[in-house]
């Protein structure tokens, strides 16, 4: 009886699985649209370059045309790639138009795929492939495949041979972006776009890269494709050595040179004219003291930083919300306050990373910067940040107020200290550092000190030396 039944079953299956096969070929059979339907087709071939053919199709149907260009070398690992490529996007062309609800009698879809080849040296060349899908007149798509070939190595390259993938973060890349585009652009949005360095698709010319982005990762919006065309000098210090002495001229160097001191000066004048400080507030919120803290840096329309224990927000997320929403930055300092030297490397990185999330999760503000406790790090640590983007963020003038307790201490270490570009270490959770703000923000205020914080104050003080502020 066992027996049967296990037989009944397996009949059921087997032809439960040839009937869903069956209506998947008939399926197939009744694409109402193939190339086959093509009533004229013309192919020529003409040399572009020593050792690149360039390949032209075109078809016509009743109720579309076809034209593509594509590039061929004879180099087997190259052509298999870009033929891939070409027949994927031709294809989907067609799906799409088998993909219409209706049968439209007076379709004239169009296909076209054009192809720019530069040549970056005697054996270097870049290709990009550009094809533009049009259904009918709302419904158009434009794809971009870009390629970098080395005929006599007989290969294709990576980008990330060319660019150094440490250097060219995918935090660079995003700030390169926002940068080009002289917009507010949104890292979300961005993200899976520029997090492989292999996914980027660049065309290379004569003095720039010109990046694209299409509708696929959700940027291009209505153009159906961005081009962010960056010039090559603009790229240099992300560069490998190799392609560094390919792509940079002595002319360019010297313009690079050039900018560097220009960006050095109008960073100097910008300092001369003001005394930027940052106020920076550990281990919080803490209801009461962080509250008090809150109402003078209003009082003086201040913006600080305030290094928050994961901790600390999760069991006070309305007034960590509240430090957020007055304006002020939010930065990580951990969840547990650990050591970070003294626990394991799993630790290590819950300590950081949890910690960053739960305190984006509650303030709706992502931390850029992290503090260690104590300010304890090692390679670990490092690596973390690096690899979460947060850039470690340590001090210039410790207070000692959680040590000695004593307002009246607290104000006189800040005004021993203090000069401009300085950031100041205090503690939101003592209501002695509450009381001694008043004062330390009078005497700073008289001396015509500006609040900044610290992400601002950041880029004015990188590499005077003035103290264990910022490491990386
Ligand atoms: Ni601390």
């Amino acid at each position: 009886m066992k027996d049967i039944s296990k037989i009944t079953w397996i009949i059921m299956i087997s032809s439960f699985l040839l009937l869903t096969i069956m209506i998947g070929t008939t399926t197939k059979l009744v694409q109402k649209y193939t190339y086959k339907d093509a009533i004229a087709v013309e192919i020529n071939s003409e040399q572009i370059e020593a050792g690149i053919q360039l390949e032209k199709e075109s078809k016509s149907a009743d109720h579309f045309t076809s034209y593509k260009s594509y590039p061929t070398t004879s180099i087997e690992a190259i052509d298999e790639s870009i033929h891939k490529w070409v027949k994927t996007n031709e294809n989907e062309f067609l799906d799409r138009m088998n993909n219409l609800e209706e049968e439209e009698n007076n379709l004239t879809a169009r296909y076209h795929l054009d192809t720019e080849v530069n040549k970056l040296s005697d054996d270097l060349y870049s290709i990009k492939l550009q094809s533009e899908e049009t259904i009918d007149e709302s419904d158009e798509k434009i794809s971009v495949k870009t390629f970098l070939i080395n005929v006599e190595n007989e290969e294709l390259i990576d980008l990330q041979d060319i660019f150094d993938n440490e250097k060219f973060s995918e935090k660079e890349r995003f700030l390169l972006m926002a940068e080009q585009l002289e917009d507010e652009i949104d890292y979300d949005t961005w993200k899976p776009a520029l997090e492989d360095i292999n996914d980027l698709e660049v065309y290379i010319d004569s003095n720039k890269f010109i990046f694209y982005f299409t509708d696929d990762n959700l940027i291009a919006n209505d153009d159906n494709v961005l081009e962010v065309p960056v010039a090559t000098a603009q790229l240099a210090d992300y560069l490998t050595a190799n392609y560094y002495d390919l792509f940079i001229t002595d002319e360019m160097e010297s313009e690079i040179e050039q900018a560097k001191i220009e960006e050095q000066e109008a960073k100097e004048e910008e300092i001369a004219g003001h005394k930027y400080i940052a106020l920076t507030f550990d281990d919080g919120p803490m209801p009461g003291s962080t509250n008090r803290i809150l109402e003078t840096l209003d009082q003086y329309d201040a913006k600080a930083t305030f290094f928050m224990l994961g901790n600390n927000v999760q069991a006070n997320p309305d007034l960590a919300k509240k430090v957020a929403d007055n304006g002020h930055e939010i930065a990580n300092h951990s969840i547990t306050h650990a050591d970070l030297n003294k626990v394991s490397a799993e630790q290590v990185r819950k300590e950081m990373i949890d910690s960053k999330k739960l305190i984006e999760n509650i303030t709706g503000k992502t931390p850029t910067l992290f503090r260690p406790p104590y300010g304890s790090k090692n390679d670990a640590v490092h690596e973390i940040a690096n690899e979460t983007e947060q850039s470690i963020a340590l001090w210039s003038i410790d207070t000692y107020d959680w040590q000695h307790l004593n307002p009246n201490a607290t104000f006189e270490k800040v005004k021993a200290n203090v000069k401009p570009g300085s950031i100041i270490l205090m503690h939101d959770i003592h209501q002695e550092s509450a009381d001694a703000l008043p004062r330390v923000m009078e005497f700073l205020d008289e001396e015509g000190y500006e609040f900044v914080t610290m992400t601002e104050l950041l880029p004015y003080i990188e590499g005077e030396g003035i103290g264990p502020y910022y490491g990386n």
